[in-house]
């Protein structure tokens, strides 16, 4: 017997890449899924999976990104399957464009599905597990890149809202029994035949199996998990890292505040030295000789 046995959940995107594997997952250890997918094949496809697998499932081509999309998908979950337990907000695209050519097109429809997507998703789910007083569990979906990354204003930093919002929800929404986790997944799909180096140049990577991924999302809408709740885990290509939270680090002090001229000379003197890496790769601080305007 699985650990989702008489659990319903629903995984946005779920009809290919990453969000396939969850579904897959989910049936297997017993839920009862529904597969949203804006593309309505590919959904169908999923639920014909899980079918032949002897899992129970539908389909389901709301676009999320809406409050009707999102209302609509929590009311097929009920409807199906009496009840939500479990949401996996997943569903997702990329506009890549450097800062200075992004349009507010560009801007907007990223963080439209991304952002908007999962906290209308989970506000929608989340009443729903109040009312049926079941409590119940959140997945949402973070990426590396929300540490900064070339060409994706969009995409990072519907990433970072996404992680500063799962911190949040699993403050307010303990006392509903309900727990908000994120994970930063990994895998060889569509999405990722679309990711640049870090010099905006193409790059070439391993395949990675998108399905990986959908195990440790099994294992956190689970009573395994009962007690984690604002984590973010790396996941996939074989490992399970803690996503570190970000948190104030080394720091200086003075009794009545520093002036300018203290602090540019504590600066120089001690910070400057351990000035943090930036961006996906995490490279040493790179700017230590300086970011000038060009010929100075
Ligand atoms: N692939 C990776 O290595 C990687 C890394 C970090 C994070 N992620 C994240 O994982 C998630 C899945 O990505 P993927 O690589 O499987 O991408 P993918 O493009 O293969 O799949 C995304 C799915 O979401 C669906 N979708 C998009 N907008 C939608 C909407 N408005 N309503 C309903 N469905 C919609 C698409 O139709 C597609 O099937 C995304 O949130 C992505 O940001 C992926």
């Amino acid at each position: 017997m699985g650990v989702l046995e008489g659990k319903a959940a629903f995984v946005t995107g779920g009809g290919r890449g990453i969000g396939r594997g969850h579904c897959l997952h989910l049936a297997r250890q017993g839920a009862a899924v529904v597969v949203n997918d804006l593309d309505p094949e590919a959904a169908a496809a999923v639920v014909e999976e899980i079918d032949q697998d002897g899992g129970r499932a539908v389909s389901n081509s709301s676009d999320i990104s809406t409050r009707e999309g999102a209302r609509s998908l929590v009311e097929q979950c009920v409807s199906e399957f009496g009840a939500v337990h479990a949401v996996v907000n997943n569903a997702g695209n990329v506009q890549d464009r450097s800062f200075l050519k992004m349009t507010d097109d560009e801007f907007m429809s990223v963080v439209r599905v991304h952002q908007c997507g999962t906290f209308m998703c989970s506000q929608e789910a989340a009443l729903r597990m109040r009312d049926q007083a079941s409590g119940g569990a959140i997945v949402n979906t973070v990426s590396a890149a929300h540490f900064g990354n070339f060409g994706q204003t969009n995409y990072a930093g519907s990433k970072g809202a996404i992680a500063s919002m799962t911190y949040t929800w699993a403050l307010e929404l303990a006392r509903y029994g309900i727990r908000v986790n994120a994970i930063s997944p990994s895998g060889t799909t569509r999405m990722s035949a679309t990711y640049k180096g870090p010099d905006g140049k193409d790059i070439e990577l391993p395949f990675i199996d998108p399905t990986q991924n959908g195990a440790a999302v099994a294992f956190l809408c689970s009573e395994h998990a009962v007690g984690i709740s604002g984590q973010i885990f790396g996941t996939g290509n074989d490992r399970i890292a803690i996503l570190e939270h970000p948190a104030y680090g080394t720091a200086i002090h003075r009794e009545g505040g520093w002036s300018t001229e203290e602090l540019a000379e504590k600066f120089d003197g001690y910070l400057k030295a351990r000035l943090e890496p930036i961006g996906i790769m995490k490279s040493p601080y790179p700017f230590h000789d300086g970011v000038r305007p060009p010929g100075n």
